[in-house]
């Protein structure tokens, strides 16, 4: 099992991502684009992380996180290098949110629906593995979720079954039931779950919920 874990991005999830692996005994450098952002992430962290930029916690990481906003994705991977995420398990729980405003709650995205990011950020990192995971929950439930002892459903997909059993370790870590939904194409339908996500939050209705599959 991978003990390194790079995170590129120093937002909210890169932030809670970087403090849930740490709470789990991982090792992590947190990557940011902004190097005025350093002393803040290694405070946010406890000083309990090392913090660099996006090429560093792309070399630091045996799995790799990629955090950063959607728009950025591609920009942030080149800056990461390729060539330092070939081979390697990639998490991505970025969602193609356009610039362009809700539309009465309803999030717009720049992909069409036969595209995903992630197949976008798949042809630009070609030797990478890319899993999409936490993409469809609030970042205050990626880690050990408490909703009165139900485990949330985290949907994943991606082409390497291996990297998708490493991310599945992680994630029932993480306190997720996992739900793998196939290939890479599946994150056309994945992302889209983020738009339902947030529909009620920014329809004034709170954002303290998560998705759950039943099955029989
Ligand atoms: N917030 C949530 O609860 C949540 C839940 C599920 C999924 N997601 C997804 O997770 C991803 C991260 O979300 P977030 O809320 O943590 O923060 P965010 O604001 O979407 O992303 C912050 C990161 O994006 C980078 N970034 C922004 N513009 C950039 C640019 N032009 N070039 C290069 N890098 C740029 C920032 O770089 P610097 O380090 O330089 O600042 C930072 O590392 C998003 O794709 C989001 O859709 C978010």
């Amino acid at each position: 099992m991978s003990s390194k874990i790079g995170i590129i991005g120093s937002g909210i999830v890169g932030q809670t991502l970087a403090n849930g692996f740490i709470k789990h005994s991982y090792q992590v450098t947190i990557g940011t684009n902004t190097a005025s952002k350093r002393d803040e992430l290694r405070a946010k962290t406890n000083g309990q992380a090392m913090v660099g930029t996006f090429e560093d916690a792309a070399q630091f990481g045996e799995v790799v996180v990629l955090a950063t906003k959607g728009i950025a994705a591609e920009a942030a991977l080149n800056a990461a290098g390729p060539r330092n995420l070939a081979g390697k398990t990639v998490i991505d729980t970025s969602n193609p949110i356009a610039d362009a405003p809700p539309v009465n709650g309803v999030l717009q995205y720049f992909t069409p629906q036969n595209e995903s990011l992630m197949e976008r950020l798949q042809k630009a990192a070609p030797d990478a593995r890319f899993v999409k995971a936490f993409s469809c929950i609030g970042n205050a439930y990626m880690v050990d979720p408490d909703f009165n002892g139900q485990k949330p459903t985290m949907f994943i997909c991606g082409n390497n079954d291996q990297s998708k059993a490493e991310v599945r370790t992680i994630l029932e870590q993480f306190g997720h039931d996992v739900a793998d939904m196939g290939t890479i194409e599946s994150a056309r339908a994945i992302e889209p779950l983020c738009v339902l996500w947030c529909i009620p939050g920014l329809r004034g209705g709170g954002w303290n919920h998560a998705f759950k599959l039943l099955r029989k």
